[in-house]
Protein backbone atom coordinates (compact mmCIF):
# COMPACT_ATOMS: atom_id res chain seq x y z
CA UNK A 1 0.00 0.00 0.00
CA UNK A 2 1.09 3.82 -0.77
CA UNK A 3 -0.30 5.84 1.74
CA UNK A 4 -0.11 10.10 1.03
CA UNK A 5 -0.11 11.91 4.03
CA UNK A 6 -0.89 15.68 3.52
CA UNK A 7 -0.03 18.24 6.62
CA UNK A 8 2.50 14.89 7.35
CA UNK A 9 4.74 17.18 10.18
CA UNK A 10 1.54 16.99 12.49
CA UNK A 11 1.78 15.54 15.48
CA UNK A 12 -0.63 13.08 14.88
CA UNK A 13 -0.06 12.63 11.31
CA UNK A 14 3.16 11.32 12.62
CA UNK A 15 1.38 8.90 14.92
CA UNK A 16 -0.66 7.41 11.85
CA UNK A 17 2.50 7.30 9.34
CA UNK A 18 4.17 5.07 12.26
CA UNK A 19 0.57 3.09 12.55
CA UNK A 20 0.40 2.27 8.79
CA UNK A 21 4.11 1.80 8.49
CA UNK A 22 3.56 -0.71 11.43
CA UNK A 23 0.01 -2.47 11.11
CA UNK A 24 -0.47 -2.25 7.04
CA UNK A 25 3.22 -2.28 5.89
CA UNK A 26 2.55 0.94 3.90
CA UNK A 27 5.20 2.60 2.00
CA UNK A 28 4.27 6.90 2.59
CA UNK A 29 4.46 9.68 1.03
CA UNK A 30 5.06 12.38 3.88
CA UNK A 31 3.85 15.73 2.49
CA UNK A 32 4.33 18.97 4.04
CA UNK A 33 6.19 22.15 4.49
CA UNK A 34 8.86 21.97 6.80
CA UNK A 35 11.11 19.95 5.17
CA UNK A 36 13.83 20.07 7.14
CA UNK A 37 12.09 18.02 10.00
CA UNK A 38 10.20 16.02 7.15
CA UNK A 39 13.71 14.59 6.36
CA UNK A 40 14.50 13.22 9.83
CA UNK A 41 10.79 11.65 10.24
CA UNK A 42 10.75 10.16 6.86
CA UNK A 43 14.87 8.49 7.84
CA UNK A 44 13.46 7.16 11.16
CA UNK A 45 10.23 5.71 10.00
CA UNK A 46 12.26 3.60 7.11
CA UNK A 47 14.65 2.38 9.50
CA UNK A 48 11.92 1.49 12.18
CA UNK A 49 9.58 -0.41 9.89
CA UNK A 50 10.90 -0.64 6.63
CA UNK A 51 9.21 0.98 4.23
CA UNK A 52 9.64 3.71 1.93
CA UNK A 53 8.78 7.35 3.61
CA UNK A 54 9.25 9.85 0.52
CA UNK A 55 9.71 13.41 2.18
CA UNK A 56 7.75 15.78 -0.22
CA UNK A 57 7.11 19.50 -0.46
CA UNK A 58 3.70 20.27 -0.19
CA UNK A 59 1.66 23.49 0.65
CA UNK A 60 -2.02 23.30 1.22
CA UNK A 61 -2.56 27.17 0.28
CA UNK A 62 -0.56 26.73 -2.49
CA UNK A 63 -3.57 25.70 -5.02
CA UNK A 64 -1.91 26.10 -8.35
CA UNK A 65 0.40 23.33 -7.18
CA UNK A 66 -1.81 20.55 -6.37
CA UNK A 67 -2.39 18.78 -9.70
CA UNK A 68 1.63 18.76 -10.54
CA UNK A 69 2.18 17.68 -7.04
CA UNK A 70 -0.49 15.02 -7.38
CA UNK A 71 1.02 14.13 -11.02
CA UNK A 72 4.22 13.35 -9.77
CA UNK A 73 3.30 10.96 -7.37
CA UNK A 74 4.56 7.25 -9.11
CA UNK A 75 3.07 4.90 -8.08
CA UNK A 76 0.00 6.86 -7.53
CA UNK A 77 -1.09 6.58 -3.29
CA UNK A 78 -3.89 4.06 -2.50
CA UNK A 79 -5.24 6.26 0.23
CA UNK A 80 -4.66 9.47 1.27
CA UNK A 81 -4.54 10.95 4.69
CA UNK A 82 -5.37 14.94 5.11
CA UNK A 83 -3.75 16.04 8.27
CA UNK A 84 -2.95 19.41 8.10
CA UNK A 85 -4.63 22.26 10.20
CA UNK A 86 -4.07 25.31 11.71
CA UNK A 87 -5.55 26.42 14.93
CA UNK A 88 -5.12 30.19 14.59
CA UNK A 89 -5.98 32.86 16.74
CA UNK A 90 -9.71 33.60 17.30
CA UNK A 91 -9.24 37.30 18.59
CA UNK A 92 -6.74 38.29 15.87
CA UNK A 93 -8.81 36.58 13.45
CA UNK A 94 -11.71 39.23 14.94
CA UNK A 95 -9.62 42.22 13.70
CA UNK A 96 -7.38 40.86 10.96
CA UNK A 97 -9.31 39.22 7.51
CA UNK A 98 -5.66 38.03 7.07
CA UNK A 99 -5.64 35.80 9.96
CA UNK A 100 -9.47 34.32 9.22
CA UNK A 101 -8.36 33.92 6.04
CA UNK A 102 -5.09 31.91 6.79
CA UNK A 103 -7.74 29.91 9.36
CA UNK A 104 -10.49 29.40 6.61
CA UNK A 105 -7.78 28.52 3.51
CA UNK A 106 -5.95 25.87 5.32
CA UNK A 107 -8.63 23.98 6.90
CA UNK A 108 -11.17 24.28 4.45
CA UNK A 109 -10.05 25.49 0.68
CA UNK A 110 -6.61 23.88 0.60
CA UNK A 111 -8.14 20.16 1.39
CA UNK A 112 -11.06 20.58 -1.28
CA UNK A 113 -8.06 21.87 -3.77
CA UNK A 114 -6.34 19.08 -3.46
CA UNK A 115 -8.86 16.07 -2.66
CA UNK A 116 -10.74 17.27 -5.67
CA UNK A 117 -7.58 16.31 -7.52
CA UNK A 118 -7.08 12.89 -5.22
CA UNK A 119 -11.16 11.97 -5.93
CA UNK A 120 -10.65 12.88 -9.87
CA UNK A 121 -7.67 10.31 -9.92
CA UNK A 122 -9.64 7.69 -7.33
CA UNK A 123 -13.05 7.85 -9.37
CA UNK A 124 -10.68 7.01 -12.91
CA UNK A 125 -9.08 3.80 -11.10
CA UNK A 126 -11.94 2.60 -8.88
CA UNK A 127 -9.89 2.78 -6.18
CA UNK A 128 -8.38 4.26 -2.89
CA UNK A 129 -9.85 5.43 0.42
CA UNK A 130 -9.51 8.99 1.90
CA UNK A 131 -9.35 9.90 5.36
CA UNK A 132 -9.97 13.70 6.28
CA UNK A 133 -9.38 14.95 9.72
CA UNK A 134 -11.78 17.54 10.33
CA UNK A 135 -12.66 18.44 14.39
CA UNK A 136 -15.55 18.57 17.17
CA UNK A 137 -15.47 21.88 16.85
CA UNK A 138 -16.89 22.09 13.83
CA UNK A 139 -20.22 21.12 15.10
CA UNK A 140 -21.37 24.38 16.40
CA UNK A 141 -20.15 27.74 16.29
CA UNK A 142 -18.85 28.80 19.65
CA UNK A 143 -17.23 32.72 20.36
CA UNK A 144 -13.81 31.14 21.58
CA UNK A 145 -12.83 29.23 18.44
CA UNK A 146 -15.67 30.30 15.45
CA UNK A 147 -13.38 30.86 12.86
CA UNK A 148 -11.14 27.66 12.61
CA UNK A 149 -14.82 25.77 14.08
CA UNK A 150 -16.68 27.27 10.56
CA UNK A 151 -13.67 25.59 8.42
CA UNK A 152 -13.83 22.64 9.46
CA UNK A 153 -17.66 22.54 9.47
CA UNK A 154 -17.17 23.24 5.83
CA UNK A 155 -14.69 20.30 5.74
CA UNK A 156 -16.97 17.92 7.27
CA UNK A 157 -19.88 18.68 5.27
CA UNK A 158 -17.75 18.36 2.13
CA UNK A 159 -15.99 15.35 3.07
CA UNK A 160 -20.06 14.18 3.72
CA UNK A 161 -20.43 15.00 -0.33
CA UNK A 162 -17.17 13.47 -1.76
CA UNK A 163 -18.63 10.37 0.77
CA UNK A 164 -21.85 10.34 -1.18
CA UNK A 165 -20.30 10.69 -4.74
CA UNK A 166 -16.81 8.24 -4.60
CA UNK A 167 -19.38 5.24 -2.53
CA UNK A 168 -20.92 4.46 -6.34
CA UNK A 169 -17.24 3.72 -7.22
CA UNK A 170 -16.53 1.66 -3.98
CA UNK A 171 -13.98 4.05 -2.40
CA UNK A 172 -14.10 5.22 1.19
CA UNK A 173 -14.57 8.73 2.40
CA UNK A 174 -13.67 8.44 6.21
CA UNK A 175 -14.70 11.80 8.25
CA UNK A 176 -12.00 12.09 11.74
CA UNK A 177 -13.60 14.08 14.71
CA UNK A 178 -11.05 14.67 17.27
CA UNK A 179 -11.94 16.55 20.27
CA UNK A 180 -8.66 17.70 22.16
CA UNK A 181 -5.48 16.22 21.17
CA UNK A 182 -2.14 17.10 22.91
CA UNK A 183 0.01 18.25 20.43
CA UNK A 184 1.91 21.15 19.26
CA UNK A 185 -1.45 23.03 18.01
CA UNK A 186 -3.36 22.85 21.41
CA UNK A 187 -0.04 23.18 23.39
CA UNK A 188 -0.39 26.81 24.83
CA UNK A 189 -4.41 26.03 26.17
CA UNK A 190 -5.18 24.20 29.43
CA UNK A 191 -7.59 21.32 28.45
CA UNK A 192 -9.18 18.63 30.56
CA UNK A 193 -7.56 15.87 30.96
CA UNK A 194 -9.90 13.23 31.00
CA UNK A 195 -11.11 14.74 27.53
CA UNK A 196 -7.95 14.91 26.21
CA UNK A 197 -6.02 11.83 23.66
CA UNK A 198 -2.59 11.47 22.82
CA UNK A 199 -1.89 11.49 18.82
CA UNK A 200 -0.70 7.66 19.14
CA UNK A 201 -4.48 6.91 20.69
CA UNK A 202 -6.14 9.03 18.18
CA UNK A 203 -3.52 7.21 14.99
CA UNK A 204 -5.16 3.53 16.79
CA UNK A 205 -9.34 5.07 16.35
CA UNK A 206 -8.20 5.88 12.69
CA UNK A 207 -6.47 2.79 11.84
CA UNK A 208 -9.48 1.36 13.49
CA UNK A 209 -11.75 3.40 11.40
CA UNK A 210 -10.34 2.64 8.89
CA UNK A 211 -10.04 -1.43 8.90
CA UNK A 212 -13.98 -1.35 9.66
CA UNK A 213 -14.68 1.37 6.47
CA UNK A 214 -16.63 3.40 9.16
CA UNK A 215 -17.91 6.63 7.78
CA UNK A 216 -17.23 9.17 10.50
CA UNK A 217 -15.07 8.51 13.97
CA UNK A 218 -15.47 10.81 16.71
CA UNK A 219 -11.87 10.24 18.68
CA UNK A 220 -12.20 9.54 22.09
CA UNK A 221 -15.40 8.14 21.58
CA UNK A 222 -16.98 10.30 24.10
CA UNK A 223 -17.04 13.16 21.79
CA UNK A 224 -20.08 11.70 20.08
CA UNK A 225 -21.66 11.82 22.84
CA UNK A 226 -20.74 15.13 24.25
CA UNK A 227 -21.39 16.49 20.69
CA UNK A 228 -24.61 14.98 20.59
CA UNK A 229 -25.63 17.06 23.81
CA UNK A 230 -23.97 20.01 22.82
CA UNK A 231 -25.83 20.40 19.30
CA UNK A 232 -29.05 19.80 21.27
CA UNK A 233 -28.82 23.22 23.54
CA UNK A 234 -31.27 25.06 22.05
CA UNK A 235 -29.97 28.08 20.34
CA UNK A 236 -32.05 30.93 23.03
CA UNK A 237 -29.11 29.26 25.85
CA UNK A 238 -26.54 27.69 24.08
CA UNK A 239 -25.85 31.96 22.97
CA UNK A 240 -25.91 32.88 26.49
CA UNK A 241 -23.29 30.34 27.28
CA UNK A 242 -19.09 31.46 27.49
CA UNK A 243 -17.93 28.45 25.57
N1 LIG B 1 -4.75 18.93 18.34
C1 LIG B 1 -6.05 18.97 18.54
O1 LIG B 1 -6.54 19.11 19.68
C2 LIG B 1 -7.00 18.79 17.37
C3 LIG B 1 -8.37 18.66 17.66
C4 LIG B 1 -9.27 18.49 16.60
C5 LIG B 1 -8.79 18.45 15.29
N2 LIG B 1 -7.45 18.59 15.05
C6 LIG B 1 -7.02 18.54 13.65
O2 LIG B 1 -6.19 17.40 13.49
C7 LIG B 1 -5.23 17.66 12.46
C8 LIG B 1 -3.84 17.37 13.00
O3 LIG B 1 -3.64 18.23 14.09
P1 LIG B 1 -2.32 18.25 14.99
O4 LIG B 1 -2.75 18.70 16.34
O5 LIG B 1 -1.54 16.98 14.81
O6 LIG B 1 -1.54 19.43 14.28
P2 LIG B 1 -0.07 20.02 14.52
O7 LIG B 1 0.80 19.06 15.25
O8 LIG B 1 -0.23 21.41 15.03
O9 LIG B 1 0.45 20.09 13.02
C9 LIG B 1 -0.22 20.76 12.04
C10 LIG B 1 0.64 20.62 10.79
O10 LIG B 1 -0.09 21.17 9.71
C11 LIG B 1 0.87 21.52 8.75
N3 LIG B 1 0.40 22.64 7.96
C12 LIG B 1 -0.11 23.82 8.39
N4 LIG B 1 -0.36 24.61 7.34
C13 LIG B 1 0.00 23.91 6.25
C14 LIG B 1 -0.01 24.19 4.87
N5 LIG B 1 -0.42 25.37 4.39
N6 LIG B 1 0.43 23.25 4.01
C15 LIG B 1 0.87 22.05 4.46
N7 LIG B 1 0.94 21.73 5.76
C16 LIG B 1 0.49 22.65 6.63
C17 LIG B 1 2.14 21.94 9.47
O11 LIG B 1 3.19 21.35 8.74
P3 LIG B 1 4.68 22.00 8.65
O12 LIG B 1 5.22 21.83 10.04
O13 LIG B 1 5.35 21.15 7.63
O14 LIG B 1 4.51 23.43 8.25
C18 LIG B 1 1.96 21.37 10.88
O15 LIG B 1 3.01 20.52 11.25
C19 LIG B 1 -5.45 19.10 12.04
O16 LIG B 1 -6.27 19.15 10.90
C20 LIG B 1 -6.18 19.71 13.22
O17 LIG B 1 -6.95 20.82 12.83
C21 LIG B 1 -6.56 18.74 16.05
Amino acid sequence: MYLLILGANSDVAQAVARKFAAEEKANLYLASRDMEILHKRAQDITLRYEVQAVPLHFDAMDYASHAEFYASLNPKPDGVVVAFGYLGDQQEAQSDFQEARKIIETNYLGAVSILEVVAADFEKRGHGFIIGISSAAGERGRQSNYVYGSAKGALTVYLSGLRNRLHKKNITVITILPGFIHTKMIEHLTTPALLSSTPDNVAQDIHKAFIKKKNILYTGWYWRWIMLVIRMIPEPIFKMLNL
